[in-house]
């Protein structure tokens, strides 16, 4: 077999790609190693940037997003037992739009179906070889039989675990991690959400998230212990801390209910460099991770491929390269702004022990000086709505 383009994994990033080229007459393949149903069962962040909105519409994927996503203008910060809205809309001309994930990833599943195009699922030991060559090969089984996909280029789209990053080999890359001391509690439940906006909570005991997927699924966050269990969380005391955590009011008009889905996920800062190695081009959480504060992981993932599709049309419509050689460095600009925002968003908002007393008051003083000042207000907005490709 060959194609124009191998993409590793159906994730975002993966199918995104592959739509993008579709519609600009580039074959490719995905290999995924989860099935369908896997894949779709991930509950990852939901808040879109409108670029990345944009780039999905450009990607013709927007029919249900336009209808069901919802437009929010602004979100609040609580801390000391206040809310402070931040007016996004208002300070830097830009909405952000509320659809998971999931939603984006099946919306996309359905494009590639329509196209004709397959998504080899199920994918065992996907690998790369011949990196070294003009004709990198994807080799992996599929129902026990042994393929081999001769490919132009690859795209390395299997997110923090997959196997295109360590294909390269390690005296070209550098990596740069933060761990962070604790994780996030992630509850669905379909209740109203508490409020039509986002609420980020500073709290002593720890940082809290109200958000939603819709009018009647909520998402709650909590910051957890990395050494807790989603099993030591029982729904009473889940919803009991997360109501210590919000401003009264806010507390007293949260609906609860069970939930139908609970997880506990680490947060980290990672970013490899290069995000290229001759012909194989890496993008998304492959390449990059952010902890969610900020919620840039998706976005990140969206102006990779933007950046990946414009360099591989360039190549196949002009023998133009100068994209994919300079895909890293361009990627890399904008990745490094938003690793700097959710490390800042982090850092702002969750109880870091070990920073003690001193530390808790910086964090008190930053949201007093944050909410004093407009340019401040407005430097987090900016960045919120996302800086410009
Ligand atoms: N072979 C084939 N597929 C693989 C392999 C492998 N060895 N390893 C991983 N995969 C698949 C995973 O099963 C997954 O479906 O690659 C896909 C990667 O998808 P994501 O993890 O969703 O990464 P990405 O598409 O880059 O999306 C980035 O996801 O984690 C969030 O915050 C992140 O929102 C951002 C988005
Ligand atoms: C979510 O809805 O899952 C979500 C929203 C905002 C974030 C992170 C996660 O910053």
């Amino acid at each position: 077999m060959r194609t124009q383009v191998g993409i590793i994994g159906s994730g975002p990033s993966g199918l995104l790609l592959a739509q993008l080229l579709h519609i600009n007459g580039i074959e490719s393949l995905v290999v995924e190693r989860h099935s369908r149903a896997h894949v779709l069962s991930r509950i990852r962040a939901g808040v879109l940037e409108q670029r990345a909105v944009e780039l999905l519409r450009s990607a013709r994927v927007h029919q249900r997003m336009d209808r069901e996503g919802q437009t929010h203008d602004g979100f609040d910060i609580a801390f000391s037992g206040q809310r402070h809205r931040i007016d996004l809309t208002g300070l830097s001309g830009s909405p952000v739009t509320v659809y998971g994930q999931t939603e984006i990833t099946r919306d996309l599943m359905d494009a590639r179906d329509a196209s004709g195009a397959a998504i080899i699922d199920q994918a065992e030991d996907v690998c790369i070889e011949g990196l070294e060559t003009d004709r990198p090969m994807l080799k992996f089984f599929k129902d026990g039989r042994a393929h081999t996909v001769a490919c132009d280029f690859v795209a390395g789209c299997d997110g923090f675990h997959g196997v295109s990053r360590q294909t390269i080999p390690k005296a070209v890359l550098k990596e740069y991690e933060r761990i962070y001391p604790f994780g996030w509690l992630g509850v669905l439940a379909e209740t109203p959400p508490v409020s039509n906006e986002l609420i980020y909570a500073h709290h002593e005991r720890g940082f809290a998230l109200c958000s939603m997927r819709s009018p009647r699924l909520s998402r709650y966050y909590l910051q957890v212990p990395l050494t807790d269990d989603p099993a030591d969380w029982p729904d009473d005391r889940f919803w009991t801390e997360l109501k210590r955590r919000l401003p009264a009011d806010v507390a007293n008009s949260l609906v609860t209910g069970p939930s139908i889905e609970k997880s506990i996920a680490p947060l980290r800062s990672f970013v490899v460099e290069p995000m290229s190695y001759r012909r194989l081009f890496l993008a998304g959480d492959a390449a990059h991770i952010v902890p969610p504060t900020g919620a840039k992981g998706l976005n990140l993932a969206a102006s990779d491929i933007h950046y990946l599709s414009e360099a591989l049309i360039a190549h196949y419509a002009s023998a133009d390269n100068s994209e994919l050689v300079g895909y890293s460095n361009t990627c890399l600009r904008r990745v490094w702004k938003a690793e700097r925002f959710s490390w800042w968003m982090t850092n702002l908002l969750h109880r870091f022990p070990e920073s003690g007393p001193f530390g808790d008051r910086m964090q008190l003083a930053e949201l007093d000086y944050l909410f004093g000042s407009r340019a401040a207000m407005t430097a987090l907005a900016e960045n919120y709505i996302g800086l410009p490709y």
